[in-house]
């Protein structure tokens, strides 16, 4: 271990942005400037969109008009669809979209036009095809027809549409879209910073963003959600919930869905959506919602009364999109629906001011030496 060496990169500050900012003291996080907060609950998720690419949130005329560019960027290509109907079954739906996205690249010409407005064109393409591509690969693998995109509808709602061929109740939508701004930007998380070097290379967008999903689909960042379900499937009932955990704690179990290398003592998307998450479970009125939401209720006070852990975001995401009839697998795709928004922006400000990415390394291994042919060996 060399002292000079910056571990995981952790408090290295790599290169400005104006995209994001989190202030872990404070526990905050601002998109432009805004806090999320305040934007998960006052617009739609739209407008959180228009915003992170336009730097300005919209007046009505611009989000009508946004919309209308996003409703006719719907509508992935036959050959698209045809790929994700050929992926196998045991196939990660996240290497499903990683596929699907690298696919959409190879098939547009203009892939390597890095323009402002060809990068602008190509993230709200992305943005509106890829909810199409996750519930197509969730159709096909249940045996299901793919559900068309249905241009009366507006993103939201159309996902509940495209997965299930009904929109729910608007409280549970609202959770959603709720969920779909705090998943949005995140500066320089493992993925977007993924996104910026591939983008540094002056390779095209596709490609960096399907290296951000690859980057995305570990549990120790986007797949956490994922398994935050898994874990509250095991914590099994409200009243076991706290002996799991401290029999996780005591056999030294990294808890999922606890944890976060910048927030130290909170992740400040948690409350808003933790509200969220039990307006949806008052709404439902069913014993499984209320199952779950207690058990998640034990397993956070357990944590932060043992380990002054605190819950991320992931925590009450996961319950939240199983309790909306989302597959567990389906979690980590429906992050990457939202984070394409952070991911693209991000690829537009190195772009605008690019300097490739090349870190150095502390070497530790052998001193040089010389090749002695096979016959000595
Ligand atoms: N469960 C149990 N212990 C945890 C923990 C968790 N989720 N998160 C952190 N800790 C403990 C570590 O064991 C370590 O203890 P030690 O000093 O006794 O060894 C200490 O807290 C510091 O953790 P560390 O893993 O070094 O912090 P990090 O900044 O490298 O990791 C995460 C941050 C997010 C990777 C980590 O908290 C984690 O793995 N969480 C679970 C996965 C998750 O929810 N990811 C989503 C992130 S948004």
């Amino acid at each position: 271990m060399s002292e000079e060496v910056k571990y995981g990169l952790a408090g290295v500050l790599a290169d400005d942005t104006a995209v994001s900012k989190v202030v872990p003291e404070t526990n905050s996080l601002t998109y432009r400037g805004y806090a999320v907060q305040d934007l998960a609950v006052n617009a739609r998720f739209e407008e959180v969109a228009y915003l992170i690419w336009n730097k300005e949130l919209p007046t009505q005329a611009e989000l009508d008009a946004f919309k209308q560019r996003e409703k006719a960027a719907r509508g992935a290509s036959a050959d698209t669809l045809k790929v994700v109907s050929m992926l196998s079954n045991h196939a990660h739906p996240m290497d499903s979209i990683r596929t699907a996205v690298s696919f959409m690249g190879q098939a547009d010409e203009t892939a390597n036009d890095s323009s402002p407005e060809a990068l602008y064109e190509k993230s709200i393409k992305m943005f509106a095809q890829i909810p199409e591509l996750v519930a197509a690969d969730h159709r096909r693998r249940e045996g299901l027809p793919v559900i068309a995109p249905d241009a009366s509808l507006d993103w939201s709602e159309i996902i509940f549409h495209m997965f299930f061929g009904e929109v729910p109740a608007p409280e549970v939508v609202k959770c959603f879209d709720i969920s779909m701004t705090l998943y949005a930007e995140h500066s320089f998380n493992a993925s977007t910073f993924t996104s910026r070097t591939i983008a540094s290379s002056l390779s095209d967008i596709y490609s960096a963003i399907t290296g951000g999903i690859g980057s995305l689909k570990g549990p120790l960042h986007g797949g956490a959600n994922e398994a935050v379900m898994h874990m509250l499937k095991e914590g099994a009932s409200p009243d076991g919930a706290r002996d799991w955990m401290l029999d996780a704690l005591a056999t030294k179990k990294k808890i999922m869905g606890f944890g976060h290398r910048v927030y130290r003592s909170g992740d400040s998307r948690v409350p808003t959506m933790t509200d969220a998450y039990q307006k949806m479970v008052e709404v439902m009125d069913t014993d499984e919602a209320r199952k779950y939401w207690e058990i998640s209720r034990t397993l956070d006070e357990t944590m932060v009364a043992e380990k002054g852990i605190y819950p991320n975001l992931d925590f009450p995401a996961g319950p939240a999109y199983y309790l909306m009839g989302f597959p567990i697998p389906m979690f980590t795709p429906l992050f990457v629906c939202s984070r394409i928004t952070g991911w693209t922006a991000h690829v537009m400000e190195q772009l605008g001011n690019n300097k490739l990415i090349r870190p150095l390394s502390a070497y530790v291994g052998e001193a040089q030496r010389e090749v002695t042919p096979i016959a000595e060996r």
